[in-house]
Parts: C-alpha cells; sequence; structure tokens
C-alpha cells in the first residue's frame, strides 16, 4: 500500500510521515530528501544552478540511496553515488540549490521512476509535493498537510536550531515563502492537492494526532 503525504514546507509532513511509517511497519520515503541530493551533488561538481543541461547531467551520473536498519522504517542515511549527503542536504545552500533541480523535467522523471521503484518493494509512506498529484495518482490514502506561514517558520527555525545551524525566524520565513512559491508555480508537476486528497491544517495540531488521522485513513481503506 501507499500512503501519500504532500504539502508546503515545513508543513510538517517528516515528522507525521516517519511517525506513520513506524506505527504501520511501512518503509517511509522522503521523496525531498532524493532532490536534495542532486543539488548537493550539483554544487559538490560546481555546476551553475543556472545550468540545465548541466543538471540533467548530474542527475542521469547519479544514484541517490537511503540506508535502513532492516527492518526500520526511517533511513539512518542518505548517500548520492554511496556519497553520505544526510548532514549536507539540510543545509541553507542545499535549500537553496533544490528549488532550480526540481524545476527541470528531466530531473523529475528520473526521481519520479526511482521513487516508484523504490515504492513497488515494500508498503510505503511517500512524503513529498506531487506524490498524490503524479507519482503515485491511485494511492488508496492521499493527505496535503498545511499549517500557517508563521506555524511553519517557526517549525523549520526549530529544525536549524537542533542541526546547529544559526538562524533567523526572518531569514527562515523568507526562505519557506520563496520555496513554496517555486513549488507552486512551477510548470511541471506544481505543489497542488490531489482531488482527491484530505487536507489537514495542522496549525492547531500535535503531530501525534495528524499520525492518528493518516492511520485512521488507513484503517478504513483496509476494512
Ligand atoms: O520536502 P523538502 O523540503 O525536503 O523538499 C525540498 C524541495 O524538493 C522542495 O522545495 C521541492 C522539491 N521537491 C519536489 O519538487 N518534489 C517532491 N516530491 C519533493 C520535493
Amino acid at each position: 500500500m501507499i500512503v501519500a503525504i504532500d504539502g508546503p514546507a515545513a508543513s510538517g509532513k517528516s515528522t507525521v510521515a516517519r511517525r506513520v511509517a513506524q506505527r504501520l511497519g511501512f518503509r517511509y520515503l522522503d521523496t525531498g530528501a532524493m532532490y536534495r541530493a542532486i543539488g548537493v551533488e550539483t554544487l559538490h561538481r560546481g555546476v551553475a544552478l543556472d545550468d540545465v543541461e548541466g543538471i540533467i547531467a548530474v542527475a542521469r551520473s547519479c544514484r541517490v540511496t537511503f540506508d535502513h536498519l532492516p527492518g526500520e522504517a526511517v533511513y539512518t542515511a542518505v548517500r548520492i553515488n554511496g556519497r553520505d549527503v544526510t548532514a549536507d542536504i539540510r543545509t541553507p545552500e542545499a535549500d537553496l540549490a533544490v528549488s532550480p533541480v526540481s524545476q527541470i523535467a528531466e530531473v523529475r522523471e528520473l526521481m519520479v521512476a526511482e521513487q516508484r521503484r523504490l515504492a513497488s518493494e515494500a508498503d510505503t509512506v511517500v512524503e513529498g509535493r506531487d506524490i498524490g498529484t503524479v507519482v503515485f495518482p491511485d494511492a488508496p490514502v492521499k493527505v496535503y498537510l498545511t499549517a500557517t506561514a508563521s506555524e511553519r517558520a517557526r517549525r523549520r527555525l526549530g529544525d536549524r536550531v537542533a542541526a546547529g545551524h544559526g538562524s533567523e525566524i526572518a531569514a527562515v520565513a523568507a526562505d519557506i515563502e520563496r520555496r513554496d512559491r517555486a513549488d507552486a508555480e512551477r510548470e511541471v508537476s506544481p505543489l497542488r492537492p490531489a482531488e482527491d486528497a484530505l487536507v489537514i491544517d495542522t496549525t492547531e495540531m500535535s503531530p501525534d494526532e495528524v499520525v492518528d488521522t493518516i492511520i485512521s485513513l488507513v484503517r478504513a481503506v483496509e476494512r
């Protein structure tokens, strides 16, 4: 079974998707980490972020993989061609690189094919922007998580501080707004809820309340 979880930046997708996967004994697939890894590799190779052909060549020559401990839902590392980029994909530089990379149709085709392959191996909770609309339009459970811009900025600032990166709320809010605009306005696979997705505003909800809501949707389709 596929559980599709989409939504804008810092809407709570990762926390919720991980917990749902752990509770159900499903795999967790973080598609944002795949686009981030391509962005980080683009920077690593010194390819300019406006060099579309160069970025496509990076994506074609790379394989993004996740390390999993046996039976564990959540990955312990993200690698690109074997190189560990788990920490690198969460930096402000990676946030900047991911938007141009994820706007390129050829890059998306490669990533989507790999996402479908990975999710064919096991029941999977898949998190991203286009999972319910493009990657798995037939997923039996689709949710779209949102929260107010200020709540999302507050959450992302918490992630940054926890990762040891000092940051300011205004800078975090500006980055989220920039990425949301890029994700929603791009021509290929723009961010939007699937018509059959349940839209959940998580602003006033705890992660576990959101998790419980999604698990009850899964139980309902299992019946
Ligand atoms: O979920 P995230 O913040 O790690 O995602 C980083 C970026 O990757 C996001 O701003 C847009 C892109 N992305 C995408 O285009 N499609 C996806 N399915 C997942 C992420």
